[in-house]
């Protein structure tokens, strides 16, 4: 008897010792976590999930959470498992502490017992969330699985960089159902994003209930048809299907209580004074002029918005009323972008009201409407949201600014000291391709790889002083719908990159690094499987970059960050096999060698196919200066990539090869590395009004022998309307020359009457052809 005892207190104490380390192991970047932590300390050791655990969840702020917790245990592995006041020796104990910041956590996996502590319901929440993200992926399964459910010891501390980690979705251009606005809410959950930004009204589509206005359910909330293909597709077709719906209030109530059950809170977005078309089809008398309106059919900026009546003030106002009793949140997105001046320009009740209220024009008279708006939001205790135009004619006493045409408009707010969330379309338009590859499905255009939205840092640290920079709340994902006709294809588009994103807003800069985050994805991936989320597996694509060896030939780098597989290529333009031979080391390449790569693994190709159409001319990989940069959201490559030798796409400007520029000329100084006989240039345009992307208003070329002293030589300045989306624009000059200066002329501000009057013209060009 006694010796049998002794036995088992000596087992006791050695499963006990097994996690007892007195010293902390290093720091740790290993497990498979996503946002990683701030602190990580690996022990030895494991806790066992069985039959046996109970969850340890005494105070009332815990119980929400210990149900959640015990929700997503007993689905997948079948155990009953209680919530208690007292554990046993196996228990998940969710403790309240003082003195911790508010989100921030401990975890501590010890053999015999995990321990959550925080001092918020949300911050056992996010210990939950990591504590799960460390069990085996399995548990994310909706029906009972069989596995050693086992977690390996560790200490973590944790907290947030940012308070607020958003992600939005457009559910006006297309709509999307209730058990999809879960799913994606339980995706941001899962990554400690906080807030849910729900685009909810737009010119195609009303999406909420409003009582007291039902026209709004029965003509605002549907259209008669939608555009096919692309908006710069011409001419437009139409599919002829009527397309709607809307989300009751009940349904709403019910998202809005389980965004809160999981620390999200929902951010409604109801748009003013733009993107109301659909509002003026319902009701025409808030519009400056007669109607009548159709819901949109197409995309764009449409030109009728609300005119500043007191009818229209009175409807917006009653619509928030139910807006405040649906969403507890103190913040309501009241738009503000996008909202063209011309029916205000033309209407004589905007012109006696800018005169009677002594503004200075339309901007001003947008500063009026936004004012008024947010002194009745202020009124009612909660606080407006706008994106950055909100800032134009002058910025509303209280608002927060959501900066999306660059962090200009954030930088600007910052510096009045206002609340700022970063969202440039350079990062974190989550619309944008997000792969060079041919295949990727339509989408609205940019080029915004995964690895562009992890680099993001939300915090402008060199145009703002410490003070300044508080105000900068963090960063959100934008998923604009007008080419997401799915849920499938929405998760595709925002997965993974709204978990790049959710590192950004919380691991600490010093913790990312993208190498690593990409090997925690490739193991995460297993368990969106499970949950059955079509993310993008780009991380396991291969890139490609011309360069010249020390023999001045040219040569490509293949690249792949996957973590699994070999890279095989060809170089005669077929696609490769498994004959192919593996790429180790540059190739050099010949006249009219085509490369092809693909990632494979275990005999199966696991990426796309990498195509590099390369074109060999007299400045391919030659020096290039370029005296303006191209803007951050198409700057793929950097001005090198106008001497790459690989051509753009000719049907989409965002395949990483195309470098933009905003209302700025371009001028760019080539140097041919030594005198060289040429017969023409050639430059790439991209030419696609419909988005704003216009053809040069001229180019002129001149030569210089020695980099200083440039001569003109040609200048050609009718470049014809044309309806090509890309056009080649040679000028023959036969002669020899080492330094070539191009200036191209951008078009200038948009037309009236055209998409995106008044707005600068963007300028496309991919390659400087030299022959
Ligand atoms: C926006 O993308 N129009 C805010």
């Amino acid at each position: 008897m006694y010796k049998i005892k002794l036995v088992l207190l000596i087992m006791v104490l050695a499963l006990f010792n097994s996690c007892q380390t007195t010293q902390k192991e290093e720091h740790s970047t290993d497990l498979n976590l996503v946002p990683y932590p701030t602190k990580v300390y690996e022990q030895k050791g494991e806790f066992q999930l069985a039959a046996t655990t109970t969850i340890v969840a005494k105070e009332e702020l815990s119980k929400s959470v210990a149900t959640l917790l015990q929700d997503l245990l007993q689905t997948s592995t079948g155990f009953e498992i209680a919530i208690v006041d007292k554990g046993n020796s196996n228990s998940i104990s969710l403790e309240t502490v003082k003195g911790m910041e508010d989100e921030a956590y401990t975890l501590s996996v010890k053999s015999d017992k995990v321990v959550i502590k925080a001092s918020s319901a949300s911050g056992l929440f996010y210990g939950v969330q990591t504590f799960r993200q460390l069990l085996p992926a399995e548990i994310e399964s909706k029906t009972t699985v069989q596995q050693d459910w086992k977690v390996a010891c560790v200490e973590i501390e944790d907290e947030p960089r940012y308070s607020y980690r958003g992600m939005h979705l457009d559910v006006a251009r297309h709509f999307f159902p209730v058990d999809f606005v879960k799913k994606y809410i339980d995706m941001l959950a899962l990554h400690k994003m906080n807030r849910f930004h729900w685009h909810l009204t737009e010119d195609q589509g009303w999406r909420i209930e409003i009582k007291k206005y039902p026209k709004l359910q029965e003509i605002a909330a549907y259209r008669d048809e939608t555009l096919i293909g692309h908006y710069s597709d011409q001419p437009h077709k139409f599919d002829g299907q009527r397309y709607g719906g809307y989300y009751t209030q009940e349904e709403i109530k019910e998202v809005v209580a389980y965004a809160q059950a999981r620390f999200i809170t929902i951010i409604p977005e109801i748009e003013m004074p733009g993107h109301s078309l659909a509002v003026l089809a319902a009701y025409p008398e808030l519009a400056c002029t007669d109607g009548p309106f159709k819901v949109a059919t197409k995309w764009g900026i449409f030109e009728e918005v609300f005119c500043p009546k007191e009818e229209t003030f009175e409807f917006l106002e009653n619509v928030l009323l139910e807006v405040f009793e649906l969403f507890p949140s103190e913040y309501i997105h009241i738009g503000g972008d996008e909202s063209p001046k011309a029916a205000w320009k033309a209407s004589q009740f905007c012109q006696d009201l800018i005169a009677k209220e002594n503004l200075k024009d339309e901007h001003g008279l947008q500063s009026y409407f936004i004012t008024r708006m947010e002194k009745f939001i202020n009124s009612k205790g909660r606080k407006i949201i706008g994106w950055d135009e909100i800032l134009e004619g002058g910025l509303a006493p209280n608002a927060t600014v959501m900066s999306w045409r660059g962090t200009e408009g954030g930088i600007a707010a910052a510096r009045q000291g206002h609340d700022v969330i970063m969202t440039p379309n350079s990062h974190c338009y989550l619309d944008h391709y997000q792969s060079s590859s041919a295949d990727e499905p339509l989408a609205i255009g940019g080029f915004l790889p995964l690895e562009k939205v992890y680099s993001y840092e939300p915090t402008p640290t060199d145009s703002l002083t410490e003070e300044q920079q508080k105000h900068i709340l963090g960063a959100q994902g934008n998923v604009w719908t007008e080419y997401m006709k799915t849920s499938a294809h929405v998760e595709y588009m925002a997965f993974p990159r709204a978990l790049a994103l959710a590192e950004v807003n919380w691991s600490p800069k010093s913790a990312r690094n993208y190498e690593n985050f990409l090997k925690r994805l490739s193991n995460h991936f297993k368990r969106l499987d499970i949950m059955d989320v079509n993310y993008a597996k780009h991380i396991f694509d291969v890139s490609g970059k011309l360069g010249r060896n020390d023999k001045d030939a040219l040569i490509v780098e293949l690249k792949t960050l996957s973590p699994k597989g070999e890279v095989r290529y060809t170089i005669n333009g077929e696609t490769p096999t498994m004959e192919a031979p593996i790429y180790e080391n540059a190739v050099e390449l010949g006249e009219g060698n085509e490369v092809q790569a693909v990632v494979f693994e275990d005999g199966k190709p696991i990426s796309n196919v990498l195509a590099i159409p390369f074109k060999k001319h007299k400045a391919v990989i030659r020096t290039i200066k370029v005296a303006t940069a191209p803007h951050p959201s198409y700057c793929e490559g950097g001005s090198d990539a106008l001497v790459n030798g690989v051509l753009g796409s000719n049907n989409k400007f965002g395949d990483g090869q195309w470098l933009g520029w905003e209302g700025e000329d371009i001028e760019a100084i080539l140097d041919l590395g030594a005198f060289t006989e040429i017969k023409e240039i050639t430059l790439r345009f991209f030419n696609s009004p419909g988005q704003w992307i216009y053809l040069p208003k001229g180019i002129r070329i001149e030569f210089s022998e020695d980099n200083e002293n440039f001569v003109p030589i040609t200048e050609f300045r009718d470049i014809t309307a044309t309806k090509e989306k890309v056009l080649d624009v040679t000028l023959g000059l036969a002669t020899s020359v080492q330094y070539i200066k191009v200036i191209v002329e951008n078009f200038g501000t948009i037309p009236e009457g055209a998409q995106g009057a008044g707005y600068e013209a963007w300028l496309f060009l991919d390659e400087i052809i030299v022959e």
